[in-house]
């Protein structure tokens, strides 16, 4: 209620209410407006006019209210031939074309404003070390070369550091490529390693993206079920003989979104099933840097364990640092380098040089480790908060807490469709990921995934948990 809202008072409130409708989505009825905000027709109508000048609304007489649709630039043309252009031809050899991004981009999509985002791959920003990395960059902005062409495999001194970052393994920087975030080394990691077509072993569930990429370069993704210590390696050694996949991607540490770590015993299983099918894993490191304070010391790189030449190694600093820093790394034995400093070149050239002298300026810094600290404690009391509100308000669904990464995966009573919840969550004030984008088949069960590391604090995770529970069945 509102009563007695002025025209402006009440726009605030249907501006809030109405960014949580698609473009182009129906509005509610002026009748159903008056009788929930509790304002006079009049009312009513000021603050519409003033969100239809604001380009939020539009209204179409007779046929009601509309949230607005993209702004048209220019006339509309006919563009309906790109249909057929975009998947006909010999060339395309029966391989989808169609890029599906649904999933994936789900994941990325901001929150509305006023709902609090249990959602999305990156710590929120009281998490990150803005202040520090604008510092970073403007002095490597000032090195001498930061702007020319830097070395194709990247940056000599960077390659050293994340030689030595991958802790265990006895690397040089020879055997590193900097690469452009995870994302796309797993992309060209994927495409070096496995011809269209192909079958490429991937965890179920598993990262959407991923999913992604190897749908768009035209590869089948075949599940292998994670349990509590990671992948179940019987299931491995009977896909890799079903399918004859040259490829397995796995997260080891912290796998999104279920958190397992992959158990000492299963480390070996992995290693010894893809080395007898001839096999590449490829190892996406993605959480190194997000343990939490009541971790014990995480298992080494599975790179590490191989001496074989196995394992081709992906290293992102998205997620300790920020989104905007998309540099990572690529790391190999054998001529598989070659492969995929090759794909890497023909794809995008390079890593931007003032972007890799940032990461030097940024990691070599003393801010870098205390900024490490403090990620690990903020996402340890974020993790906290959610855990106690699950038990008080939801204590029928089924969390699986781990001392890592940035998620908690739920397990929702059988039966329960997971998209109503993740909608009804939505128009309660909280945004959750429903579980069907993260597994490449059929889902055993409901899911939720809840990023706890994108709230401002533990108080904030906990309020988007007592928002879910009330729209749990
Ligand atoms: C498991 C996993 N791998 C890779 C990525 C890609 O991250 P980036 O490209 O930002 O390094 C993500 C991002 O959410 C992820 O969750």
């Amino acid at each position: 209620m509102n009563n007695g809202s002025s025209g402006r008072d009440l726009a605030d409130d249907l501006r809030r209410e109405f960014e949580r409708y698609a473009p182009g989505e129906r509005l509610p009825a002026s009748r159903a407006l008056v009788e929930r905000h509790g304002v006079g027709p009049g009312t009513l109508s000021r603050a519409m006019a003033r969100l239809v000048a604001e380009g939020l609304v539009v209204t179409r007489p007779g046929a009601g209210s509309y949230r607005a649709g993209e702004p048209a630039r220019g006339p509309a043309r006919d563009t309906s031939w790109q249909e057929v252009a975009l998947d006909a031809g010999p060339e395309a050899g029966g391989i989808a074309r169609g890029v599906d991004d649904s999933g994936f981009i789900a994941t990325l999509a901001p929150a509305p404003a006023g709902v609090v985002s249990l959602h999305g791959g990156y710590p929120h920003a009281s998490l990150r070390p803005d202040r520090e990395l604008a510092a970073a960059a403007g002095r490597a902005a000032r090195r001498p070369g930061a702007w020319g062409s830097p070395p194709l495999e990247g940056v000599a001194e960077l390659r050293d550091w994340f030689a030595r970052e991958i802790d265990g393994a006895s690397l040089d920087g020879s055997q590193v490529l900097v690469a452009a975030g995870g994302q796309s080394a797993l992309a060209t990691a994927l495409r070096a390693l496995a011809p269209p077509g192909s079958p490429v072993l991937v965890e179920s569930p598993t990262y959407p993206g991923l999913l992604a990429i190897a749908r768009a370069l035209g590869m089948r993704p075949v599940p292998v079920p994670v349990d509590g210590d990671g992948l179940r390696v019987e299931l491995l050694v009977e896909a890799f003989a079903a399918t004859r996949a040259r490829v397995l991607v796995c997260q080891p540490l912290f796998h999104n979104p279920t958190g397992a770590v992959l158990s000492g015993e299963r480390r070996a299983g992995v290693l010894r099933a893809a080395r007898e099918a001839g096999a590449f894993v490829v190892e996406d490191d993605y959480a190194r840097r997000l343990s939490h304070t009541d971790a014990p010391p995480p298992p080494p790189p599975l790179i590490a364990d191989d001496r074989h030449g196995t394992v081709v190694h992906v290293h992102s600093l998205t997620k300790a640092a920020s989104p905007g820093l998309r540099v990572g790394a690529l790391a190999a034995r054998g001529p598989v380098l070659r492969r995929l400093r090759a794909v890497q070149v023909v794809d995008s050239l390079f890593v931007p040089g003032v972007l890799q002298e940032t990461v030097l300026e940024l990691v070599g810094s003393p801010a870098w480790g205390r900024h490490l600290r403090a990620l690990a404690e903020g996402l340890t009391r974020r993790r906290t908060a959610v855990a106690a509100a699950l038990l008080e308000r939801a204590p029928l669904v089924e969390p699986v807490f781990r001392p890592g990464g940035y998620q908690v995966w739920v397990r929702l009573r059988d039966g329960t469709d997971e998209d109503a919840v993740a909608g009804a969550a939505l128009r309660a004030g909280v945004k959750v990921a429903a579980g069907r984008p993260f597994f490449p088949g059929e889902p055993p069960a409901p899911y939720l995934r809840l990023a706890y590391a994108n709230t401002s604090g533990p108080r904030e995770a906990a309020e988007g948990v007592a928002r879910l529970a009330g729209v749990l069945p």
